[in-house]
């Protein structure tokens, strides 16, 4: 927890007055926000798009003013979690369900900065839970589509029950074996009839803040 508070925390510097912040979900980005809140309270002007409801609450909870998407079509800066990440930056999100918005506050996003422990460092995706999120009408039949592309896959739950998402779908936690080609395998999901997003963020982070037991570690594109 200390690795991802000191994480959380120090990319919470790279906002300044003015800016326009999406806040990312999870345990590292919660961090972030708890600081985003605290600098808020101490005067600093910016508006915030949130990634999940969970986030939502957190924000609004802590007085971080909050805006959408319609007065706000770009962000300078988003800041959130994740659950792998490559030596090129290339990612995982989504083990907490909320890849969807991410993926959307992201994409409109100037610059997008991870915030992770040291335990989310990997040589590659391959063998790595990917999730991803479909719609629930013959969900069967999406899951056997990425068996097609190689792909193992177990239906989410939590409490008992199918998760489903803020945007009401369902999350598929998949397994690829091999992922040589991250961006194909991001693409192919994609074009698969049922899915709505995966969890591959291919491309989308500029900068990663690392807390390691030596001190937050960056590491850039
Ligand atoms: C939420 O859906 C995820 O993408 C999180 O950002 C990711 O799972 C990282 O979460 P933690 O910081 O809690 O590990």
């Amino acid at each position: 927890m200390e690795k991802k508070r000191m994480a959380g925390e120090e990319a919470a510097k790279r906002i300044q007055p003015g800016m326009k912040v999406g806040l990312g979900t999870g345990s590292t980005a919660y961090y972030t926000i708890v600081e985003v809140g605290r600098r808020v309270k101490e005067g600093l002007e910016i508006v915030a798009i949130p990634t999940s409801r969970e986030t939502e609450r957190l924000a609004r909870e802590l007085g971080i003013p909050l805006t959408d998407f319609r007065s706000c079509p770009r962000l300078d800066l988003t800041i959130d979690g994740a659950d792998a990440v490559t030596p090129d930056l290339q990612l995982i999100k989504g083990g907490g369900g909320a890849l969807l918005r991410e993926k959307l506050v992201a994409s409109i996003s100037d610059e997008l900065i991870i915030v992770v422990d040291d335990s989310k460092l990997y040589d590659s995706l391959s063998g790595l839970a990917i999730p991803v999120e479909v719609v629930p009408f013959a969900w069967e039949t999406t899951a056997r589509r990425i068996e097609q592309l190689g792909g193992r896959w177990t239906l989410r739950e939590r409490n008992g029950e199918t998760f489903v998402t803020d945007n009401h779908n369902y999350i598929l936690d998949t397994v690829f074996d091999e992922v040589a080609d991250p961006a194909d395998l991001a693409r192919r999901l994609k074009l698969t009839t049922g899915v709505v997003e995966s969890g591959l963020f291919i491309d989308m982070a500029n900068e990663v803040a690392i807390g390691t037991d030596e001190g937050v570690v960056w590491r850039k594109k």
